[in-house]
């Protein structure tokens, strides 16, 4: 049998890994969410939930497809293969379209990114009509950028998993932080950033028992660790069996989190730039809007400043495309590996018939753009996300025995604190995860 292609060091899984989960969540979803649920607080908040429930659902998920080597459909059957192996691939399969909905709208959002960095190369270049045209929001333009976002991402799938997810992760997330970085630098020099920093550091405790703000962090915390779709659960399979896993999760969370409150650091800041410098910015307590948050308020500040803003939103807007881009490699592993294991298609094969359904996906979604995109956006955040995480959960603590360590005592060499750890997933997680869906749904 061919040896299964595979991450070569721990390190190479943690970029991968981190590649997956920062992206548009943490730079683009992070500091909107923050400055629209009472900054610092919605901070805290998102650690809280990030502990109690993010990084175990992260863990169980890493987990089920590092012992079973396989991709997330085979592995999810092998874990319920003792009481319900038909339920198990099923839910496998649930995970796969999650998979193809998230990169449906991911592709096209990321399209936009890289059409606005697009954009301020050619200003710079005194293209001026073609740069309107690319910072302007057209059909066509996203008929252009979708697919272009898709055969990017298709690149380095079809590469393989040690030679292309684990060489691109190692070199992109370098370049995203050092990025990342330079714009806080450059921001926070800003007249008006000293009142951004403070709304976003110091909270306002009033809001920290709102509903919304904890169902936000929620939702946000599942999100941005790419939870519930099998993405991390492919890369736990291409992981050596049997590695310390909590520390691992430990390290693509905190990373994570990293990387969005850094992301806070520049956007809250540069929206009281903005608003300093004469923009409106808020309508009462909240922003005035999601999309215009990125693609008109910065912009307009960016502009503001010459041919210096030129240079730093190009450099914005290619580390949001670079952080989408690894993401996006992610959930396209997730059918790949499907198909490749499975129906027994070449990895190239694999990848082009993904992308080709992804491209579908996404033009329906371009072609119906009103009706659908908020939709799936929904479908997946609230209901394939959470529900998955659940099913993580039930699998860990109640379906899978037979080779489950946390379950069977014989297996864990004395470490106490896996069997103490293996009851919080079995009972607090499903009821605290119960809690919050119901009141995410009804
Ligand atoms: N975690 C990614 C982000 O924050 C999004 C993502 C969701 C990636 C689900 C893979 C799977 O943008």
């Amino acid at each position: 049998m061919a040896v299964r292609d595979s991450f070569h060091s721990r390190i190479g899984f943690v970029l991968a890994a981190a590649g997956s989960a920062i992206g548009l969540g943490n730079i683009w979803g992070f500091p909107t969410n923050a400055a629209n649920n009472g900054g610092g607080a919605f901070l805290f908040v998102y650690l809280i939930v990030t502990l109690l429930l993010a990084l175990p659902a992260l863990y169980a998920e890493i987990y089920i497809g590092n012992q079973a080597q396989k991709n997330p459909v085979s592995a999810l059957g092998d874990a319920c293969q003792e009481k319900m192996p038909r339920f198990g691939r099923l839910a496998g399969k649930i995970g796969l379209c999650g998979a193809i909905m998230m990169l449906s709208f991911y592709t096209i959002v990321a399209g936009w990114m890289l059409s606005h960095a697009l954009s301020s190369v050619t200003e710079l270049l005194s293209f001026h009509d073609l740069s309107v045209w690319l910072s302007t929001d057209s059909t066509l333009r996203n008929i252009i950028f979708t697919p272009i976002f898709i055969i990017l991402g298709a690149a380095i799938i079809h590469q393989g998993v040690h030679a292309g997810i684990e060489k691109w992760s190692a070199r992109l997330m370098p370049v995203l932080l050092i990025m990342l970085i330079g714009l806080i630098v450059y921001i926070l020099q800003q007249e008006g950033a000293a009142e951004g920093l403070r709304q976003y550091l110091i909270p306002d405790f009033n809001q920290v028992t709102e509903p919304k703000l904890i169902i936000s962090a929620m939702g946000q915390a599942f999100f941005s660790l790419s939870i519930g779709v099998g993405g991390m659960m492919v890369y736990g399979s291409y992981m050596e069996k049997d590695r310390d896993i909590g520390k691992l999760v430990l390290s693509i969370g905190a990373l994570d989190t990293f990387i969005a409150f850094l992301a806070g650091l520049l956007i809250i800041p540069a929206l009281y730039v903005a608003q300093h410098a004469g923009q409106q910015v808020f309508t009462g307590d909240n922003l005035i809007g999601e999309g215009q948050l990125i693609f008109q308020i910065l912009p307009a500040l960016f502009n503001s400043m010459g041919s210096i803003g030129l240079v730093v939103a190009t450099g914005f807007f290619l580390l949001l495309s670079i952080a989408a881009l690894t993401s996006t490699i992610s959930s396209t592993e997730v059918p790949v590996a499907y198909l490749v294991e499975e129906k027994k298609l070449s990895r190239r094969k694999a990848t082009w018939l993904v992308s080709g359904v992804v491209l579908i996906a996404s033009m329906t979604l371009v072609a119906f753009f009103d009706q659908l995109f908020g939709l799936v956006i929904q479908v997946l955040t609230t209901m394939v996300q959470p529900l998955s995480c659940l099913f993580y959960f039930i699998v860990v603590g109640w379906i899978w025995n037979r080779g489950n360590k946390l379950r069977d005592k014989s297996l864990q060499g004395g470490k106490k604190w896996l069997g103490v750890w293996g009851n919080y997933l079995r009972f607090v997680c499903p009821i605290l995860l119960t809690v919050v869906f119901v009141n995410v749904a009804f």
